[in-house]
Order: structure tokens, then sequence, then C-alpha cells
């Protein structure tokens, strides 16, 4: 059964509780934080989605699965750990070198905290395998990062078949999440790719039940 990580990238801010509310009713697994610093991405949303994510923390104990699309990786993970976030996920692209993203990933592991490594759409699956033993979780953006409501880019879901057979072969225990233009209809093949985790933002924030459409996601 996968599991659903809700981007509340494109949550409006004016009812804002109201809606992390009727996602916690929805049954969401996960809290997908979107954190764009305008340096790594063009857009910066790390003002508004600290702001989420601390309400949040106050209403919910459902877990955050912190996503930071940022190049001063470390100024954002020290935002985030006293928020106690289930994964925060750093991307592979903004490392010059392997002992710089090892020292981020221990960083992230020494406060308790599961690692996630992300890569964009471009980026070989191959160039990560390297990490895996070190990570918790490997995030397939399966959209160009820095905005939502994006259209799925299918050239990524071989991605996830050549990562999720990687980690069977090698015995590497590890979730799969894919990330961007996820909806009923695209779910489906990156289930049978093997995603453990989901995140889908529009999809659910826009429809009119985030109960339904999280249990048709999830089915
Ligand atoms: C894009 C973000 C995604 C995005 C998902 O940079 O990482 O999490 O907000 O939103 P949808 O599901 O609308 O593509
Ligand atoms: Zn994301």
């Amino acid at each position: 059964m996968v599991e659903i990580s809700t981007s509340i990238l494109s949550v409006e801010e004016e009812n804002s509780i109201k809606t992390f509310y009727n996602l916690e009713t929805a049954k969401t697994d996960y809290f997908h934080i979107d954190v764009m610093d305008g340096k790594f991405v063009k857009n910066n949303t790390s003002n508004l989605m600290l702001k989420y994510a601390e309400n949040i923390k106050q209403i919910s104990n459902l877990p955050l699965d912190v996503h930071l699309m940022v190049k001063d990786v470390d100024n954002f993970i020290e935002q985030y750990i006293p928020l106690m976030p289930s994964f925060i996920t750093v991307h592979y692209e903004v490392f010059e070198n392997k002992e710089d993203l090892l020292k981020v990933i221990n960083k992230i592991k020494q406060n308790g905290i599961k690692c996630g490594l992300s890569i964009k759409p471009n980026t070989k699956i191959e160039e990560i395998y390297e990490y895996l033993p070190y990570i918790h979780m490997c995030l397939i953006m399966t959209v160009e990062p820095g905005k939502g409501g994006q259209k799925l880019i299918p050239e990524t879901i071989e991605k996830i078949d050549k990562l999720k057979k990687y980690i069977t072969q090698n015995n590497i225990d590890i979730y799969i999440e894919a990330d961007g233009g996820i909806n009923l209809d695209t779910i489906e093949d990156l289930k049978q790719a093997g995603i453990d985790i989901a995140v889908v933002g529009n999809a659910i924030i826009k429809s009119d039940n985030f109960k339904n459409t999280i249990e048709n996601l999830k089915k």
C-alpha cells in the first residue's frame, strides 16, 4: 500500500489552518514541506513553509516530510531540527563532493531525523547508488523542482524501476518516494515501478474531497 505525503506548497494562506486539520482528518500519512530558497530553484517559499510547518506541529502529530530545494543546506537543516520532522531530504545536485554530502547526511541522522536524498529528472539514478547504504529515503523528482501543478515527466518512471531493481538485488532497505505531477492517473505506473511514498500536491489540495482523493490514491 503506497503512503501519501501531501505537499502543502499550494495551500492558500488565509485558510491554511483549516486545510491542515482537514488533511489530518483525511488521513494523509505525511505533510510534505516544500522549502525553496530562490537560489537552487527560482521560487522562494522558505518563510511560508517554516510558518506552515510550525502551525502543523501545533495542531497535528502527523510526521513532516521536509524537502529542501536549497543551496545553503546547513542553515535550513538548523531551522527544521527543532520541529523534529520524520524526514529531511536534500538535493544531490547541491553538493560539490562526496565528503560534503556524507557530512550533511550524518548531521541529519545525528539529530534523530531520517535522511532523504533527492535527484532532479535529468540526474542519472546510478549517480546516487553509492549513497544508498547511508540514507533512509530516495526522492525521485518526477517534475523539475520549483513549483506545483506541473505534468509528470514519464521518462522519470524508468529511473524508479531501475532503483527498485537495484535495491532489491542488493538488499538495501530504503524508501522510494516520487514527487511531482502525481494524480489518480499517473500514480498507477509509479505503484507498478515500486514506490513506497507518493508526494501529491494539487491533485489533493484542489480536490473537493481530500478523504476520497487520498483513499483513491492509496488503492
Ligand atoms: C516541486 C515540489 C513538489 C510539488 C508537488 O518542486 O517538490 O512537491 O509541490 O506538487 P504537485 O503534486 O502539484 O505536482
Ligand atoms: Zn517536494
